[in-house]
Order: C-alpha cells, then sequence, then structure tokens
C-alpha cells in the first residue's frame, strides 16, 4: 500500500476548505484511473485542522479518501483544557500524525508524549503515522506508518535528495511491513524521483497540499505508480 497525506497544519478556514473541496473532488470524481487504485493501492489522507474534521470527513463521505488527525491528546480524557483527546478523534479520523517535528518543537512535545499518544492511538483503533526528523528519534516497534521529515526541508522548498531519504531509510531500520513515508517540500514536481527508488511508499505533504490541483497531480502520479 502507497499512502499520501495532505498536512493543512493550522492553516486554511471554512470557505478555503469549502472552495478545496469542491475542486479537488470534482477532478478526482471523474478520474475512473485514480479512482479504481484508491484504497486499493493507495491510501488518501487528508488531515485538516480539528475543527473541521466533522465537516471534511462528511464531504469525503461518498469518496474512498481517509481522514486524519494533525494531533492528538497525550492524556486519555479529563481536565485537560483544549486537548483533543483520541478518544473524540476517532469518530472522525482513521489516521493521526505523531510526533511532527513542528510539534516536538514549538509545542514541545517529548518521546513520552510521544509514546502516550501512540498508545492512545493504539486504544482507540487510529493508526499512528510517527514522525522522524532523523536516527536520533525513537521509531517504536508497532509503529506500522513513518515519516522521515527532515526539519530544513519542511516549508522551505529545499527536498531532501532521494539517495539521502535512502540512507536515512537505512539507517532508521525501517522493518520490511512498517510503510516508509517522506516529507519535506514534497510537490508535484518531484515526488518521481522517490517513486523511482522504489524505496519509498509516499508522502507527508504540507504546503503543496493547499492547492488542490497540485494536490490531485501528486495523486495523478501515485496512481500511475501503481497502474
Ligand atoms: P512541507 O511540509 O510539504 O510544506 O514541507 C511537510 C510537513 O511538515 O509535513
Amino acid at each position: 500500500m502507497k499512502y499520501l497525506i495532505a498536512n493543512w497544519k493550522a492553516q486554511m478556514n471554512q470557505e478555503s476548505i469549502t472552495s478545496w473541496l469542491n475542486k479537488f473532488t470534482s477532478i478526482i470524481r471523474t478520474d475512473t484511473s485514480v479512482m479504481s487504485v484508491l484504497d486499493q493501492k493507495l491510501t488518501l489522507i487528508i488531515c485538516p485542522p480539528a475543527p473541521y474534521l466533522e465537516f471534511v470527513k462528511n464531504s469525503l463521505k461518498q469518496l474512498p479518501i481517509k481522514t486524519g488527525a494533525q494531533s492528538i491528546s497525550h492524556y486519555p480524557e479529563g481536565k485537560y483544557t483544549g486537548e483533543v483527546t483520541a478518544k473524540m478523534a476517532k469518530e472522525f479520523v482513521s489516521y493521526a500524525i505523531i510526533g511532527h517535528s513542528e510539534r516536538r518543537r514549538y509545542l514541545h512535545e517529548t518521546n513520552e508524549d510521544i509514546q502516550d499518544k501512540i498508545e492512545q492511538c493504539r486504544i482507540h483503533h487510529i493508526e499512528p503515522v510517527l514522525c522522524v526528523r532523523n536516527e536520533d528519534d525513537t521509531i517504536y516497534d508497532d509503529v506500522t506508518i513513518v515519516a522521515y521529515e527532515p526539519v530544513e526541508a519542511i516549508g522551505t522548498g529545499q527536498n531532501a535528495e532521494a539517495e539521502e531519504v535512502i540512507e536515512m531509510k537505512k539507517q532508521l531500520n525501517i522493518g520490511r511491513n512498517t510503510a516508509f513515508l517522506y516529507g519535506g517540500s514534497a510537490d508535484e514536481t518531484n515526488i518521481e524521483d522517490y517513486l523511482k527508488t522504489g524505496e519509498v511508499d509516499g508522502f507527508l505533504v504540507g504546503t503543496a497540499s493547499l492547492d488542490p490541483e497540485k494536490f490531485y497531480l501528486m495523486v495523478k502520479k501515485m496512481s500511475k505508480e501503481q497502474g
């Protein structure tokens, strides 16, 4: 299985999300070659900001497209103002991005928090997508989707070279049954470089996912790889 994940971060609003969904779904609906691989060989996951999860999920109801959370609380539930728990998110998502470097950096997420989040995901049947910055970040045994995201490549337009990504995959010792994704300025112009190595199972996409046409081109390229 290949994966393409849109991470909108703390961007977009009701109006821009509505317009994104209208554009994206109208293009994808009519593309039978893309539609035939979705959920079969390619899992497409949209991760909007939490307040829009229900809206996005409902809007995509008729399509083989999944929703994911950008994070979940490391607490199970309780008096933790502002937190969105896995128990709540599970109504709207099948996946959750865990340990994104922006959260490690700006929200001071620790390895312990990340472990607790993975545990919460497990309890509530949410599949964690664990982000790692380099070989120093722990990959927990039961995680089956890992996204390597070198910090200098995120949001900079400076995507990492495919060889460097493959090298890191070796160092990370990714198991055979673990999907290995790349993230960091991945877009419709560069994903083939990674795909043709046969070592990269998909992408976690920030900036390029905000544009429905660019994101569709990424889906299209990935579906061709599958065809
Ligand atoms: P980017 O973000 O595609 O804008 O580099 C990727 C990410 O942070 O997941």
